[in-house]
């Protein structure tokens, strides 16, 4: 089973990951927690990542596919993936497929968390506050959003043609998103 979790930044896609890979038992990916485990590290990945991340920008396609590849093939006798924050990008979706295809493998669900822009928006100031990702500030946050609306939100036409694509309500508790989340899951496993 493999599930890609979609959603704008602050809309739940690292919250709602932690009870999926609980309940169903798959390895979780988060591009985003890889590269800040990079920048953690201080290694040249890691400054390269930085200076985009500071910016609200993505990091360049070819280098993001080959972070992802080599992640996927760390994991030995999964059950299967959770891609979070990956892909973002229309090429990043169809290395995604190329990948799994050779694996003899496939996307078995795409997720798309909806939540508004001041709902948004509100989440992650308040997270700055709290735990100080260094992108969390009102600033970035615009950048990202608007990232997001340009380069990513293509992707939602592209699951729909692939069949895959789940639209999830991404406000009220965290334990109703996940429940609509699970139902969306089984319906398509
Ligand atoms: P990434 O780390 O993926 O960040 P993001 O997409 O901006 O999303 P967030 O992690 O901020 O939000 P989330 O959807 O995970 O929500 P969360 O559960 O944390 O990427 C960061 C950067 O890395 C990018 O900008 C880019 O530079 C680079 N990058 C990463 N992947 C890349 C790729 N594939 N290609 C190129 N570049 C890439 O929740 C947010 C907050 O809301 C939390 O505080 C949480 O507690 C709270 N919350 C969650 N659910 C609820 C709820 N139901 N009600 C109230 N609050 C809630
Ligand atoms: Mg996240």
């Amino acid at each position: 089973m493999n599930i890609v979790i979609f959603g704008a930044p602050g809309s739940g896609k690292g919250t709602q990951s932690e009870g999926i890979v609980t309940k169903y038992g798959i390895n979780h990916i988060s591009t985003g927690d890889v590269l800040r485990g990079e920048i953690k590290g201080g290694t040249e990945l890691g400054k390269l990542a930085k200076s985009y991340i500071d910016e609200g920008q993505l990091i360049p396609d070819e280098l993001m596919i080959k972070i992802l590849a080599s992640v996927l093939d760390s994991f030995k006798e999964s059950k299967g993936v959770i891609f979070d924050g990956f892909p973002r990008t229309i090429p990043q979706a169809e290395a995604l497929k190329k990948m799994l295809k050779e694996r003899d493998q496939d996307i078995t669900v795409m997720l798309d968390l909806e939540v508004p822009e001041e709902e948004l928006m509100k989440r992650l100031i308040l997270r700055g506050k709290e735990s100080g990702r260094a992108d969390d500030n009102e600033e970035t946050i615009k950048k990202r959003l608007l990232v997001y609306h340009t380069q990513t939100a293509p992707l939602v036409d592209f699951y729909k043609t692939e069949g895959t694509y789940q639209y999830i309500k991404g406000i009220g508790t965290i334990d109703s998103i996940f429940d609509s989340i699970c139902r969306a899951i089984d319906s398509k496993k």
